[in-house]
């Protein structure tokens, strides 16, 4: 069978329930060169949230974004908003010590109330619940990590408890749990966020790709539509694209992973959950007029190094078939975050050189707290304000002990072997032998090609070096898109660019 009529057969549409779900924006691209105070680049979480408090602030804002708003990693997100992040805390204070430990943890618990109070200020109609969140070990190797975390959190003022079952259908070892934590439909909350932004000098430009930027008084932001000028700029783009030297692409991992939204016979107990075993799977509720659905994530690797995304979905769909009676998979999806050498996100000054250019990265698949905590921080800066938490965060923080050291080697390590790799490969075929439904990287006149033939026939052929740093690209084909093994930059089969690093689409061959 080939890979489509695999990908064909897949129960759920491929779809994420969250977009599928809220009312789609049509904001103008840029049509002509603006001024304002702040650029903002890119339109998920982090952007959209700066760009609010800026606003509020009373400056003049332009968020800029290359495709449609909340369609990134924030549109396909799972949405749990909790200080408990995987396993954290310990780890925290080992590298960073008890003082910013606590910084982070009070900085995350102050952003879930933050998003309570804009809930309730703003009236925004999100499914915004209060929920217990609990990371939970299947086996004994992880329960021992579990009993540090809880104490960790609790030594940090997280009034964290360590308990040994939890309310699903699953054999746990024990779990630590933290009580009024939240959730919400997060493109609901944040299109009404955005909705705030237009209007009074500030504009949300959307279809406009920012290119580059040149640092200076005013900055210069260089779009696909024109330019913007503005005397700060923010760089939300998930994956920043613009680096110079920041050396982004030296120190940030990227995980990709897969979401089912589920209907189940059982009724689920309300809660959130995220293991922190192999297959990392996590549980939340999310209400619908038809009744509750559970939104099950797991399965992780880095983007460009599975050998088959359909295996991936097939790996999810097994575990949630395992743990509940005959489940109706409704809607699937996937979607990848950056993790820091040292896991604590990159947020403040791009480089120790930049006046003016911001960034904000590196969520590690927690940003829906740490975001909030990264435009807060942010505006703060722009505006001169002091900020206490800026130095947990600072991207340009080197504290290597010898584990992160030892993280970034191995990291880059793996990037400098995808690099030499994927360009040393052989094709995999003959151009006249691919498949209706398959994407493979085949041999042309003595050059390497990426080749798609669809279900009709088509062929789709493209140059496979990515317009970032030249890394040879891999076919995925659940999402029939070409995704980059080295820094995760991610092009459609007809080499659009659908995600950042890269600016530039893969040219046609
Ligand atoms: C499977 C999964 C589940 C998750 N679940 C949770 C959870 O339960 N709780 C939690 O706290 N976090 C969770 N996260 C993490 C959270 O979703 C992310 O940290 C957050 O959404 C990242 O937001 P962002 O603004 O950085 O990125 P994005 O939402 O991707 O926004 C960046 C935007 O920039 C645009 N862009 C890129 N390049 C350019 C350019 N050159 N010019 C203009 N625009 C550009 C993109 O199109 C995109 O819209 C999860 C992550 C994953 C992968
Ligand atoms: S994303 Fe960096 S080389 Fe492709």
């Amino acid at each position: 069978m080939t890979a489509e009529n695999r990908t064909e057969g897949m129960p759920g549409r491929p779809e994420s329930f969250w977009i599928a779900t809220a009312p789609r924006t049509y904001e103008p691209s840029l049509i002509k060169d603006a001024r304002v105070d702040v650029a903002v680049i890119g339109g998920g979480v982090a952007g959209i949230m700066s760009a609010y408090y800026l606003k509020e602030a009373g400056l003049k804002v332009a968020l800029l974004e290359s495709r449609r708003i909340l369609e990134g990693v924030t549109g396909h997100t799972t949405a749990k908003i909790t200080a408990l992040h995987g396993l954290i805390y310990d780890h925290l204070i080992a590298v960073f010590g008890r003082e910013r430990a606590r910084q982070y943890a009070e900085a995350n618990q102050a952003a879930i109330e933050e998003v309570a109070a804009l809930v309730d200020r703003l009236q925004i109609d999100c499914d915004f619940s209060r929920q217990p969140f609990h990371s939970f070990a299947e086996t004994q190797e992880h329960l021992h990590k579990i009993e540090k975390e809880t104490n960790a959190a609790r030594t940090l003022g997280l009034p964290a408890t360590f308990v040994d079952s939890i309310p699903l259908p699953l054999e746990v070892k024990g779990a630590v749990r933290l009580d009024n934590q939240a959730q919400f439909h997060p493109l609901k909350f944040l299109r009404a966020i955005a909705a705030t932004i237009p209007d009074n000098g500030s504009y949300v430009f959307e279809e406009t790709r920012a290119l580059d930027i040149e640092d200076g008084e005013p900055c210069v932001v260089l779009t696909n539509q024109g330019k913007i000028k503005a005397r700060d700029v923010v760089v939300a783009t998930n994956y920043p694209f613009f680096d110079k030297s920041g050396l982004y692409f030296a120190r940030l991992n990227q995980v990709r992973s897969y979401v089912y939204a589920i209907r189940t016979k059982e009724i689920y107990p309300g809660g959130m959950f995220a293991g922190v075993d192999k297959l990392s799977l996590a549980f939340r509720s999310q209400p619908t007029d038809a009744g509750d659905i559970v939104i099950v994530s797991g399965v992780e690797h880095k983007p460009g190094h599975a050998a088959s995304t359909v295996s991936c979905y097939e790996d999810l769909a097994a575990a949630v078939n395992r743990i509940f009676h005959q489940p109706v998979l409704d809607y699937r999806w996937s979607t990848q975050d950056n993790v820091t050498i040292d896991k604590v996100p990159y947020i403040g000054k791009a480089t120790p050189f930049s006046k003016r250019i911001m960034v904000a990265t590196g969520f590690a698949q927690w940003g829906m707290t740490t975001s909030v905590v990264a435009a807060q921080i942010l505006s703060n800066l722009i505006q001169g304000k002091p900020e206490d938490r800026a130095p947990v965060f600072d991207p340009n923080r080197f504290k290597l002990d010898s584990a992160v050291a030892r993280e970034l080697v191995s990291h880059n390590t793996t990037v400098l072997k995808d690099l030499v790799s994927g360009r040393l490969a052989k094709p995999d075929e003959d151009v006249t032998k691919i498949k209706p439904g398959e994407g493979k990287l085949a041999g042309r006149d003595g050059k390497k090609i990426a080749v798609y033939k669809d279900m009709e026939g088509r062929t789709y052929t493209l140059s496979p070096k990515c317009t970032h740093m030249g890394c040879i690209v891999a076919w995925n084909d659940a999402e029939r898109s070409w995704d980059c093994p080295c820094h995760g930059t991610r092009f459609s089969h007809e080499g659009e660019v659908i995600h950042a690093p890269a600016v530039k689409d893969l040219p046609q061959a």
